[in-house]
């Protein structure tokens, strides 16, 4: 067993109390390689801003339990030497059983989610219940999850949002004992989030989604008021990156995110963490895919990785500075 503080990460706890009060969002970033690791890094230390770095149970299983544990390790140090010791969670993002909370637990994680939000209610308090008690033992921060986003996750497969009910938090957070709670209120994972039928278009002919149900965020920040509230499914899906893709042989289609302004919002609200995947991947495979096309005689993974690698910080750091407002807050 190690211990997240020997490695020098903090759990989530005053990093949400602060976001709540100052009215912005702690980034929430996938990884599971040393490039991406080294971006999110380059780019909160640039902005000084805090992060959270999660790992879902396919990039624990992509990346290995053990090298991440290093890798994160490493992030902290590689933050002190850019300049900035700012603070560094280590997230599960959607555990969806006891023992793999408690395995990362055991590996050096500050902070689990256990994701029973497609379970029946009373399954979901129970499971949720039972990981509070284990992570607290160690000081570790738990996000429970209420309510199911539409699209993928891991495997599981939901066609249409179900909101969050906000009769249901106050009962939940309570027989849970949870340190945050993911919501659901039309944000969705993927590239794919909403159908062009689903969206109407502005005068510039821009695609514009369904907005989010702040009302139901409203109703939800009434019943548990100043409880850290996460967003999960939270990519923009930038249309440069699309087009870039595309433009060299890719085929993505009708891929369309949240729009920042609603993110901005929302950021400014009780949702203090915010989850950010598909446009990490958008960035990361336009630069590749670029430099394939631009470079055929190129087969040195630095020549392709490198620039990818500046494409995601310039990607994290937009997002800290216009869309979260966490620049500066570390
Ligand atoms: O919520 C899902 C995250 O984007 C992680 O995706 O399970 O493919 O690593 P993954
Ligand atoms: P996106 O697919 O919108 O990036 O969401 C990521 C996420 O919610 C990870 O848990
Ligand atoms: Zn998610």
């Amino acid at each position: 067993m190690v211990s997240y503080k020997e490695l020098g990460l903090v759990n989530s706890r005053e990093l949400f109390k602060k976001a709540i009060k100052g009215q912005y969002a702690i980034p929430a970033f996938n990884f599971n390689n040393m490039e991406q690791m080294q971006a999110i890094v380059q780019a909160c230390v640039e902005e000084s801003s805090p992060v959270i770095l999660q790992v879902s149970s396919g990039a624990r299983k992509y990346a290995n339990q053990t090298i991440l544990r290093y890798l994160a390790q490493g992030a902290v140090e590689y933050a002190k030497e850019l300049g900035k010791n700012i603070p560094i969670v280590l997230h599960l993002d959607h555990g969806d059983t006891f023992d793999l909370c408690k395995s990362c637990i055991e590996y050096g994680f500050s902070s689990v989610m256990i994701d029973g939000s497609h379970h029946p209610y009373d399954k979901n308090v129970e499971l949720t219940r039972q990981v509070v008690e284990y992570a607290h033992k160690y000081d570790v921060t738990v996000e429970g999850e209420l309510g199911v986003l539409a699209g993928i996750e891991d495997d599981v497969v939901a066609e249409h949002h179900t909101y969050t009910q906000p009769e249901e938090v106050e009962d939940f957070v309570s027989k849970t004992g949870v340190d945050s709670l993911a919501i659901s209120i039309g944000t969705s994972h993927g590239a794919n989030k909403f159908k062009p039928e689903q969206c109407t278009r502005n005068a510039d002919g821009v695609l514009l989604p369904p907005p989010l149900r702040f009302d139901i965020l409203e109703a939800i920040e009434k019943k548990i008021p100043g409880f850290p509230i996460v967003l999960h499914g939270s990519s923009s899906v930038p249309q440069k990156q699309v087009a870039i893709i595309n433009q060299y042989g890719g085929k993505l289609k009708d891929a369309i995110g949240i729009p920042e302004d609603q993110l901005r919002k929302a950021a400014k609200s009780a949702v203090c963490k915010i989850n950010i995947d598909s446009d990490g991947r958008l960035a990361m495979t336009a630069a590749i895919r670029e430099a394939f096309a631009t470079h055929p005689e190129w087969f040195d993974p630095r020549q392709y990785l490198g620039p990818a690698r500046e494409s995601l910080k310039e990607l994290y750091k937009h997002k800290l500075v216009h869309v979260l407002g966490s620049a500066g807050k570390a």
